[in-house]
């Protein structure tokens, strides 16, 4: 009798494991999803910014909750009205600079944060090297303010902008997050390099956190209804605001920093990615990469282009003419940069999706919304 029992429990064992369990733990996620049990309520430090207001705009259509923590010294306060046209949703929002460590806290006792998102950083290469002591003082003191009030209240999810500047003048392309770091040549790269250590030692030292580097490459482009973009206050720095500057009159000519580099036409390659696609990959990040450890990855297309390739796309797609003069190799420029993105796609599931051409139109039309 007793063999017979056991005969029919071992039975009974076997089908709950591997037909019924299967079954229910599929059947738990599929309600999730369906009902926003995965949702997150996510710190994005930096959103109203070109990336971070992306980003909003990716987190609230994917369902999560958002708290912006933002200065308005890049970007403005229009921006937040554009994410809620948009996805029909609010953020939350503070407005302050997070070096100021009470107001921060303030938000973390406020609100039951699950993740965070660290895209709040000064980021012109060119005025880093005027201002030092602002770059380092802004960009190291938020993050370790940041890492600080995660450690406090057990938040244990954070992805940070980091950039391809890491790597410095490759010695060979496509990069891998393999690669070695290269020495960076302005006081807003190592920033960023210095930032990516703090994070990582932070983790080492709380092994339950989940730290994400995420290595950005060009972002360019703007979101498809015209209303998010890059709109740099000043002269741009970079070449896209600056083209779109150029096509719109508001700037007389580009110039376009040496055309002797080793590429094929001479002009510096880089590895262009729709702002769009590049937001997306963070909510992939913060969703994914969800478990504790050190999480490396490029966002990057993989595919480079000129600088004369970009004009003239820019040229073609907008119908617009981009005046531009050859002028000398800027400082601190390397000839060829552009990523290896298949940890992206293995690990996360991350493609972009979005080529040349549709950066290109994005940009054009934002430009023509803003001058309306
Ligand atoms: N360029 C011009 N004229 C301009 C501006 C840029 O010819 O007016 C050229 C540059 O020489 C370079 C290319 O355009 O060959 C791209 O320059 P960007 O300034 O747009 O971008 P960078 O590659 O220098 O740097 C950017 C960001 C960094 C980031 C890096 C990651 O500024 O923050 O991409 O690859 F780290």
């Amino acid at each position: 009798m007793l063999i017979l029992s056991m005969f029919f429990i071992s039975i009974f064992l076997y089908f709950f494991y591997y037909y019924c369990l299967p079954f229910i733990i599929w059947y738990n996620e599929y309600v999730k999803s369906i009902y926003g049990g995965n949702k997150m309520k996510v710190l994005v430090a930096g959103g109203a910014g070109y990336i971070g207001s992306h980003i909003c705009v990716e987190l609230l259509q994917a369902n999560h909750e958002v708290i912006v923590i933002d200065d308005f010294s890049n970007s403005k306060p229009e921006v937040l009205g554009y994410i809620k046209d948009i996805t029909g949703k609010d953020v939350k929002f503070y407005e302050f600079n997070i070096l100021d460590e009470k107001k921060t806290e303030q938000v973390f006792i406020e609100n039951e944060i699950d993740a965070v998102i660290h895209c709040a950083a000064f980021k012109a290469v060119g005025e880093s090297v005027e201002k030092p002591i602002e770059y380092y003082t802004n960009n190291l003191t938020t993050t370790l303010i940041v890492a600080k009030m995660m450690k406090k209240y057990h938040v244990n999810n954070i992805v940070f902008s980091s950039s391809a500047t890491v790597y410095g003048d490759p010695e060979v392309v496509p990069l891998t997050e393999d690669c070695k770091l290269g020495e960076t040549t302005n006081p807003y790269g190592a920033s960023k390099a210095m930032m990516e250590r703090i994070l990582t030692d932070v983790q080492h030292a709380c092994p339950e956190m989940s730290v994400t580097l995420l290595r950005y490459f060009n972002p360019i482009g703007a979101h498809e209804s015209g209303l998010l973009g890059e709109d740099p206050k000043g002269i741009p720095n970079n070449l896209m605001p600056y083209i779109m500057k150029v096509a719109a009159g508001e700037l007389p000519c580009l110039g376009v920093f040496g055309d002797d580099y080793d590429t094929p036409d001479g002009t510096g390659v880089r590895d262009y990615i729709h702002v769009v696609d590049l937001a997306k990959g963070h909510v992939l990040a913060i969703e994914k990469y969800n478990k504790p450890g050190l999480h490396v990855c490029n966002l990057g297309t993989g595919q480079g282009y000129s600088v004369l390739e970009l004009v003239h796309a820019f040229e073609r797609v907008n119908g617009v003419k981009v005046k531009y003069e050859i002028k000398p190799r800027r400082a601190g420029d390397i000839a060829t940069c552009y990523a290896d993105p298949t940890r992206a796609k293995e690990e996360l599931g991350w493609v972009a999706t979005r080529g040349i051409d549709e950066m290109c139109r994005d940009t054009w039309n934002f430009a023509k919304t803003r001058m309306k």
